[in-house]
């Protein structure tokens, strides 16, 4: 009989006491430090993940680290029952990088849409003169925002919304990239749009050139609010500050999460305009830890990592070579590489292993990335990568991607 190793005893006490609504690759992470992180065993993995974007700066990187240990020893939480030192200048600091007016700080994603989406409601009622209940906004196919009840009831994924309804009116849903079915859909109680810029969770989906900006002509012109999904896609990741950026679009609302809180808590926020933001008063939405001081200390350092242009720049142009590298390799199992900045979606060819293999034999070598909808790998290393990190991770992809037919 071979020894239970802590491997194993930390997986089964997971299968046997948490709910089963993840399938993790069957790797026990306890280290991490820059793109480099540790399983029990001693053994180590480039992270080609990080934690979808939430880990744009890698792992406990030092000023980060400090801008935490700094908080934790003087205030944590004060709940928005009392001012703290920190919250006013996240605000402004993260305004200021938006170039919008105000911010309203959540913790998840998730929790950032659905402020998005009471924001364009109440809007829609006060300021554009929608009937009581009436309001309508327009989302994307494929669209992914997060997990709650409203969210997943405008998702198009079975897996995301069987057995959760009924779900909340209010929402249409319109191809994704497709700036005539988004005119067509808007109508006179259409409140806002709201979409990803880039969709990653179906696969760092790229819409069409000049979708976005035509997005934002349609809503002009409608007198409609445009919501841009940033979670994922901003903060660095497609190769700006935001994904919008490659349009030179902005949006009424940006919707912010993942790296906000530099992977080290959940930190989210609504930016906006003043307009819109000051729709909301005292009583009408808010939470616990939502503009904690700790939330907005990290948040205030992400900002100032953010502000160092260089990082953004050097890892776009690290990912154009990846992909070109990619491409130009030509493997017979890919039948597609899609990239922006250092975030690339590879969907495989018909007849290829599932990408699920793929990332399987990716762990093996040493490489962890995840795979999405059964044909698509998603690479998204820290935006901290050297270009001899993402080379070793992507002769190691070459070595899978070969043998994958
Ligand atoms: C575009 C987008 N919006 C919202 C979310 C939800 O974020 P969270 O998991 O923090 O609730 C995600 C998560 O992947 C996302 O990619």
């Amino acid at each position: 009989m071979t020894a239970r190793t802590d491997a194993d005893e930390a997986v089964q006490a997971e299968d046997r006491h948490g709910a089963h609504n993840y399938d993790p690759l069957r790797v026990v992470l306890c280290r991490g430090e820059g793109v480099w992180v540790r399983d029990v065993e001693g053994r180590r993995y480039y992270d080609a993940l990080s934690a979808y974007s939430a880990m744009n700066f890698g792992h406990r990187h030092p000023r980060l680290v400090r801008a935490a240990t700094e908080q934790l020893e003087r205030l944590t939480l004060t709940s928005r029952a009392f001012h703290n030192d920190q919250l006013g200048p996240f605000c402004a600091e993260l305004a200021a990088f938006c170039g919008s007016d105000r911010v309203l700080p959540m913790n998840t994603g998730a929790e950032a849409v659905e402020t998005a989406i009471k924001l364009a409601r109440k809007w829609g009622y006060e300021r554009k003169g929608v009937a009581p209940d009436r309001a309508e906004i327009v989302v994307c196919a494929g669209n992914f925002h997060g997990r709650t009840t409203t969210i997943v009831g405008f998702s198009d994924d079975p897996l995301a919304r069987t057995g959760f309804g009924p779900f909340a009116p209010g929402f249409v849903r319109v191809p994704y990239g497709d700036a005539n079915a988004l005119r067509s859909a808007v109508g006179e109680n259409t409140v806002a749009f709201l979409v990803e810029p880039i969709q990653g969770e179906a696969g760092v989906v790229i819409p069409p050139a000049g979708y976005l900006a035509a997005a934002r002509s349609i809503c002009d012109e409608a007198g409609v609010l445009l919501v841009a999904d940033e979670v994922q896609s901003g903060l660095g990741r497609a190769g700006r500050r935001f994904a919008c950026d490659h349009e030179h679009v902005r949006p009424d609302l940006y919707v912010l999460g993942k790296a906000l809180g530099g992977g080290i808590l959940p930190v989210s926020a609504v930016v906006g305009i003043d307009e819109v933001l000051g729709v909301l008063h005292p009583g009408e939405h808010g939470s616990t830890f939502g503009g904690s001081p700790l939330a907005c200390a990290v948040g205030r350092e992400v900002l100032r990592l953010l502000a160092d242009s260089r990082l953004v720049h050097e890892s776009a142009a690290l990912g154009d070579a990846a992909a070109a590298r990619l491409r130009a390799a030509a493997h017979p199992s890919v039948r597609e590489v899609r990239q922006r900045g250092l975030w690339l979606g590879i969907d495989l060819a018909d007849g290829a292993l599932p990408a699920r293999r793929a990332s399987e034999r990716l762990m093996e070598r040493g490489v962890l990335a995840k795979d999405t909808h059964e044909t698509t790998l998603r690479i998204a290393p820290p935006l901290t990568t050297t270009a001899a990190e993402l080379d070793w991770a992507l002769e190691r992809l070459d070595e899978v991607l070969a043998g994958l037919l």
